[in-house]
């Protein structure tokens, strides 16, 4: 699935649901959101469908499952199950709050779950219900501790640095971290909150974040080649972790992209930030066979813009807000 400036999509991350049980700051207000329609939503069954189209047809080479919180979602074991059965048989990650996870992490890794990241932006328990205005920071290391143990690994942590909230903890993360082994990237904030309250100057960049992590440790640029990963990385000097910053605002990596998605009410957007969406719910429930389906989402991919552009004067942010695009 290539688009106008010679990209190829090989990665897609699939919305389960736009439902979630944190109420982080940065993605959505305290009293939620209207949530999707039931009738509006996805079946276990035509997810799939659209999987296998993009796996079998369209070679997709790894899919990643999001929310809101995909755990939150029922058939979220059968779905894992049957995309790992597909040939060629793609990668299958998650991206969670971890909420829940100590119960499923021996079922998702029997499901052919192989890898997981976890959102924390804190180990305080006090900043972490202040972010998520719920007092779950204990369940969320339980779900750490039960992924590990069931195998699953790397555990990648995604952290979201906010002014005046959790700036200063940068260090003691990576310190939690590299003593458990997991692999911490920082997430420079994006203007994909539903109450649309991001400003560009109130955000923690790359730059804020790598200085203030080198008054605890040194950090050295990882040797590995990028490739399309968000993160660019480094050795932390004196153990064998790297730490990694996602700097979608201030250095964007648009131009590597590989990513397409897919929306849990089934629409396939090309970009993160798309102002333009391709509607295969309603052809699939309209009766179009896999093909028509196959040649709808190669068409919508030639639609893909260079960049994202967060930093342009030109910037507008989507309408869906982050809970509804599964990040
Ligand atoms: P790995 O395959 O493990 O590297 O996953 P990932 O980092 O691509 O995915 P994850 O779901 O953990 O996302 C981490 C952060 O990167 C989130 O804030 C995502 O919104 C952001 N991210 C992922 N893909 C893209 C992208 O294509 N564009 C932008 N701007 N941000 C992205
Ligand atoms: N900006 C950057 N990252 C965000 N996430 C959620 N909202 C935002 C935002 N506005 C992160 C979450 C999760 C990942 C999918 O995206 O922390 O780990
Ligand atoms: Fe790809 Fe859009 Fe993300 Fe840029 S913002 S990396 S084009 S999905």
């Amino acid at each position: 699935m290539g688009d106008r400036y010679g990209r190829v999509a090989t990665d897609l991350r699939v919305s389960l649901t736009d439902r979630c049980n944190l109420r982080c700051s940065y993605c959505m207000p305290a009293e939620g959101l209207d949530w999707m329609p039931d009738e509006k939503m996805l079946t276990d069954d035509e997810i799939v469908r659209l999987i296998t189209i993009g796996v079998e047809r369209l070679g997709i080479r790894e899919v990643r499952f999001t929310g809101g919180e995909p755990l939150v979602r029922r058939g979220l074991l059968d779905v894992v199950r049957r995309t790992k059965q597909l040939e060629p048989t793609p990668d299958v990650s998650i991206t969670t709050n971890a909420l829940g996870l100590s119960r499923m992490a021996t079922a998702l890794v029997d499901a052919g779950l192989d890898r997981i990241n976890v959102s924390l932006d804190s180990i305080r328990p006090e900043t972490f219900t202040e972010i998520t205005r719920r007092d779950r920071l204990k369940d969320v290391i339980a779900g750490l501790e039960a992924a590990h143990d069931a195998g699953l690994t790397p555990i990648k942590i995604n952290a979201v640095l906010m002014r005046g909230i959790n700036d200063d903890q940068a260090p003691e993360l990576l310190a939690w971290c590299v003593e458990r082994g997991y692999e911490l990237r920082f997430i420079e904030q994006m203007p994909l909150d539903a109450q649309h309250d991001w400003k560009r100057a109130e955000m923690v960049t790359a730059e804020e974040i790598l200085t203030s992590l080198s008054t605890r440790f040194t950090l050295t640029p990882a040797r590995e080649p990028r490739g399309s990963a968000p993160a660019e990385l480094w050795n932390v000097d004196g153990t064998s972790s790297t730490v990694g910053v996602i700097a979608s605002v201030t250095r964007p990596f648009c131009g590597d992209c590989d990513r397409v998605r897919l929306t849990a009410d089934g629409q396939v957007r090309n970009c993160l930030f798309a102002r333009e969406e391709s509607d295969l719910r309603t052809s699939m429930r309209a009766g179009a066979s896999d093909d028509e389906l196959a040649i709808r989402w190669v068409a919508a991919m030639r639609g893909k813009r260079a960049g994202a552009g967060i930093d342009d004067p030109s910037f507008l942010q989507p309408d869906r807000p982050m809970s509804a695009i599964g990040g």
